[in-house]
């Protein structure tokens, strides 16, 4: 089995100053991290990453956070400026709300490419520092796309068998990709990399499409399952890989005594209520105030839900710095206050609305105890929230209302009641629909996405994909030959 090596972005674990020698360690939120820490602790290997602090990383809180982990940890530090510029900057005010189709959210500035090149440049010096010819190097998300390019202006790809990559966010159609100042060089960027992965086959689509116009250059061949794009003599394998969830671990965490006791807690809190569960990060591309209007419009609409249902409403402080996250929350509040001054009476309060992030017994006691899961996303990679809400259904009851601009929508459109997060009466009525459902009919649709949970959980997602690049590998092996002199540029 050959060493792998992860590189993304975030780390499992945030280093925060909090004074002089003082440090706290939280673990990250997001998709990213939750899907990919259980497989390196399972495989072992690197995880080459940024711990999350401006500035040099201390070396003792690091090794702390790292020392049980069961795989290594190689950090990358950011100055302030290359934070502010590239992660606050190009990923977060340029790639991410673009990908996710809200152009108007882009702040365009051209410093933040200099940026984005210059920390993609250092993690591949990071990557050139601790890779050997057969490791498996597997490159993560949006904040990465020039890695592969930067290794191979270095020099160092060719001492690599082969350099891959996963997109977990949504590839845009080309209409709204093209609006990027750096269209070009950013899909060249991306065709430096010998195989690349999406969430889905929409998002293999619209890569493709754009690939096709922009590039003109480079010839596709379409396949049944990886596209192929032949680019500059090479040839790039192109495939959706949808990721997964620790599938046994979220069951097996459901089903023990702590978050049992914790869910009975909960439900006992709302006598003859049935429970709405919406958790997100605080991100606008959540359609968390599409979520609140329509919660609002069904009270208007069905007098019956009023007493009768409770949305709690986990928001994860995300990204805070950038002032449209800001403004989000000032949205959020307002509308929560708005339905609770509306709708509340001296027993019932309809929005229980929560702005931390829920410790994994917690978290696993609201997926267990809550009726309905509202995950309503105008845009999402996968979203893992819908996912892990099916795991933690060990009752096999429950109705997952979910986007159908979630990735997630693809494998669990057989049980889940599909909506448009736009469509707010649409939304409205769901919660309706979901409210009087029959148990029979409720355990049926979970029954059908559980299983598409448990069979397609993140091992088979990193089976699949490294089954992908291995066949590559071999091919390139026979090129290289199995060299395990560590590399020196
Ligand atoms: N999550 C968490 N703490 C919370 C709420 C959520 O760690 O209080 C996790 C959740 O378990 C999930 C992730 O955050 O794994 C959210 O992933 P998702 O794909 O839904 O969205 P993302 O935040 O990556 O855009
Ligand atoms: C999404 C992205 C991840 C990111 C996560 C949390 O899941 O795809 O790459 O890590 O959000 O966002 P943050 O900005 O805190 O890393």
């Amino acid at each position: 089995m050959n060493r792998l090596i992860v590189v993304s972005n975030r780390l499992p674990f945030a280093l925060d100053s909090t004074g002089e020698d003082l440090w706290t360690v939280t673990p990250a939120v997001g998709g990213l991290v939750s899907a990919i820490e259980p497989v390196l602790r399972e495989r072992g290997g690197t995880w080459i990453g940024w711990p999350g602090t401006a500035g040099e990383i201390p070396a003792e809180p690091l090794a702390k956070a790292t020392r049980h982990a069961g795989y290594k940890v190689v950090p990358v530090a950011l100055s302030e400026t290359e934070r502010d510029e590239f992660y606050y900057g190009y990923s977060n005010q340029v790639i991410w709300p673009l990908f996710h189709d809200l152009q108007n959210f882009c702040n365009f500035d051209p410093t933040y490419w200099q940026a984005y090149k210059q920390v993609n440049d250092r993690y591949a010096d990071a990557i050139a520092r601790c890779a050997q010819p057969d490791d498996f190097i597997w490159v993560h998300d949006y904040h990465l796309m020039y890695v592969a390019q930067a290794l191979r202006e270095q020099g160092v790809s060719r001492k690599l068998s082969e350099l891959t990559f996963f997109l977990h966010i949504p590839f845009p159609p080309y209409d709204i990709f093209s609006k990027l100042p750096q269209q070009q060089r950013l899909l060249r960027a991306l065709l430096h990399f010998d195989l690349i992965g999406f969430q889905t086959r929409r998002d293999v689509r619209n890569f493709i499409q754009c690939v096709r116009r922009l590039m003109l250059e480079a010839k596709v061949v379409p396949r049944r399952n990886l596209q192929l794009v032949r680019f500059e003599k090479r040839e790039i394998r192109v495939g959706h890989f949808p990721i997964g969830i620790d599938f046994d671990s979220f069951e097996n965490g459901a089903r023990s005594d702590t978050v049992a006791q914790r869910s009975q807690q909960l439900r006992a809190t709302f006598p003859g209520c049935q429970l709405i569960l919406g958790s997100d990060r605080l991100d606008y591309s959540k359609g968390i105030p599409e979520r609140l209007r329509a919660f609002r419009t069904a009270l208007e609409r069905h007098p019956e839900l009023r007493g009768r249902v409770v949305l709690i409403q986990v928001v994860v402080p995300s990204r805070v710095l950038i002032p449209r996250y800001h403004e989000f929350k000032d949205r959020i509040d307002r509308l929560v206050g708005d339905i609770n001054g509306r709708f509340s009476t001296s027993t019932w309060l309809p929005v229980q609305y929560h702005f931390r992030s829920l410790d994994r017994d917690d978290l696993l006691a609201h997926y267990r105890g809550c009726d309905i899961a509202f995950v309503t996303p105008l845009k999402d990679g996968m979203n893992l929230v819908a996912k892990e809400y099916c795991a933690c259904r060990i009752d096999n009851d429950g109705v997952l209302i979910l986007s159908q601009f979630a990735g997630a929508a693809e494998q669990l459109k057989p049980g889940a009641v599909l909506v448009n997060p736009y469509d707010v009466e649409q939304l409205g009525d769901a919660i309706l629909m979901a409210f009087r459902m029959r148990q029979a009919e409720r355990i049926a649709r979970m029954k059908r996405m559980r299983r598409v949970v448990r069979e397609e959980n993140v091992f088979w997602w990193v089976d699949s994909f490294l089954k992908a690049g291995a066949t590559m590998a071999a091919k390139s092996a026979r090129v290289l030959g199995h060299r395990s002199a560590r590399i020196a540029r």
